[in-house]
């Protein structure tokens, strides 16, 4: 202790300033001359659970709540107007959001420039939902703003007659927004308040208007989890308007339109398309006599995906999941070429199918790593020129140009329709090097049982004799959590 405590206040400041709150409140019983210096610790880190172990039910007691929100007090007190740069409070044992919020203005006039808020209330406590404090929409100094609930959160700052009062956050560079719901507006009003944004993230947002524009000049990563327009149902039209756009995390429902897309610089892109069963079977027999009703024209417009598609055609890396693969099934032949692709990932499902896969493999010419979540997926009549689900005269004749040198292969199940596959690709894929598959971890695979494990091992140790590529099976070593291969000694 005493080596520590001759350094410097500045110093030690700094060294408090890693600890919890309630850590480095401790440390003044400690000493005399670490009494006041804690008070003075520009970061903040709150943690209710510290003090009320909801576990233990002890949260239910109100004199333990009270004594969490005297400790607050306490020490937001104590420090005065010492100005603080990082606030992180996490209160989700029903604390008054009374209380929160004054926290919250308190830390926002002491010019906090990375505010951090995990908060959850009780349903009594804010029937009529909860607003965020004043100072919130007006912060000169927010440069980082994460907000977290498993309730409603409302951006919008409004008067008493519900009148719309904006909001200018002139500094905010990352804006994280993760709750139940948000309510945010309409993108074209929101986005303009924060000029230098460059990191925004939306999970379970709902779009206002059913045609919206998302445009900022200054954005690089955005990360939409959509949930459509109210009700669940698919957006009309949505364009972004984003030429400074490095990455793009995009899942919702499908828009039937996608006018704009603006992503010249975009680097990594992943698309999720949310869509029903229903959909699928529809987007799957597009010529069936369903067109009367309403779903039957939506879907005929998802082939518009293929401008969102030609929107991010630069990148060089790009993952799918096994929806949008669908999806794309309506216009794969329309999609452009990628020619700065480098990484193609694509998540499987057995109840979805591959029929764009083989038209994906030729746009894109200068693939080199192809990363499969699950080889098993929906046989249909169209993807088998890139597998062999189903007998074909062109079969493989989609892989036999295809240059890609590293394959991936996730969630094994050690089946022999998944052998097969890898076998088919060992044939067709011309440059292939490397195959690297990962064995499911969560499902039991058949690879539990020692026969099954030893004939996949020895088709593996056949694969690799009869080509040049290098197939590794990797399996988890649980005690040190990481991948290690167990190829041929399986
Ligand atoms: C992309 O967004 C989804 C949710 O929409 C999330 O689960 C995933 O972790 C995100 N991926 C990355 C790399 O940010």
């Amino acid at each position: 202790m005493d080596r520590v405590s001759s350094l410097p206040d500045g110093v030690l400041c700094h060294i408090l300033s890693f600890l919890p709150t309630k850590q480095a409140a401790l440390t003044s019983v400690l000493s005399k001359s670490w009494l006041n210096l804690w008070k003075l610790v520009p970061n903040l880190d709150i943690d209710d659970s510290e003090f009320l172990h909801p576990e233990e039910g002890k949260g239910e007691r109100d004199e333990i709540r009270q004594s969490f929100v005297d400790f607050v007090d306490r020490v937001l007190a104590l420090q005065g107007d010492s100005p603080v740069k990082k606030f992180s409070l996490k209160s989700i044992t029903c604390v008054h959001p009374d209380h929160v919020n004054r926290w919250i203005s308190t830390v926002l006039q002491r010019g906090v420039s990375d505010l951090t808020l995990f908060i959850d209330f009780s349903y009594e406590d804010i029937e009529e939902g909860y607003y965020l404090p004043e100072e919130m929409f007006v912060s000169r100094t927010l440069v980082e703003l994460k907000i977290r609930s498993e309730r409603y959160v409302d951006w919008w700052r409004r008067d008493r007659g519900g009148r719309d009062r904006g909001t200018v956050l002139p500094m905010l560079k990352t804006l994280d927004i993760d709750s139940q719901f948000i309510h945010c507006g309409e993108m074209e009003r929101f986005l303009p308040s924060f000029p230098v944004l460059e990191k925004l993230r939306m999970a379970n947002m709902e779009w206002i208007q059913s045609d919206e524009t998302v445009s900022s000049a200054s954005l690089k990563e955005l990360s939409i989890h959509g949930t459509g327009c109210e009700g669940f149902r698919n957006p009309k039209s949505i364009s972004f308007d984003t030429p400074s756009l490095l990455s793009f995390n995009y899942s919702d429902l499908v828009a039937e339109d996608y006018p704009l897309v603006n992503m010249k610089a975009l680097f990594e892109a992943r698309i999720n398309f949310i869509v029903t069963e229903n959909q699928i079977k529809r987007v799957r027999a597009p010529n069936d006599d369903w067109l009367e009703d309403d779903e039957g024209d939506v879907i005929l417009r998802f082939g518009n995906v293929v401008k969102l598609m030609n929107g991010i055609q630069n990148v060089q890396k790009l993952y799918l999941t096994a929806d949008t693969f669908e999806v794309l099934s309506l216009c794969c032949e329309s999609v452009p070429l990628f020619n700065n692709l480098k990484t193609l990932g694509i998540t499987s499902e057995e109840g979805r199918g591959w029929q764009a896969m083989p038209v994906l493999l030729r746009k894109c010419p200068y693939i080199e790593f192809l990363l499969v979540e699950g080889l098993l997926h929906y046989v249909t009549d169209k993807c088998g020129d890139a597998c062999d689900c189903i007998f074909r005269e062109d079969k493989g004749r989609s892989l036999t140009s295809c240059p890609v040198k590293k394959l991936e292969i996730r969630g094994f199940r050690g089946t022999i329709k998944e052998m097969t596959m890898i076998k088919h690709f060992l044939v067709y894929f011309p440059c292939l090097k490397e195959i690297n598959i990962y064995v499911e971890e969560n499902d039991p695979t058949e690879l539990r049982f020692p026969e099954v494990s030893k004939v996949i091992n020895q088709i593996m140790e056949e694969y690799n004799k009869f080509s040049s590529c290098n197939v590794q099976l990797l399996v988890t070593d649980y005690l040190f959590e990481k991948w290690t291969a167990k190829g041929r000694v399986l």
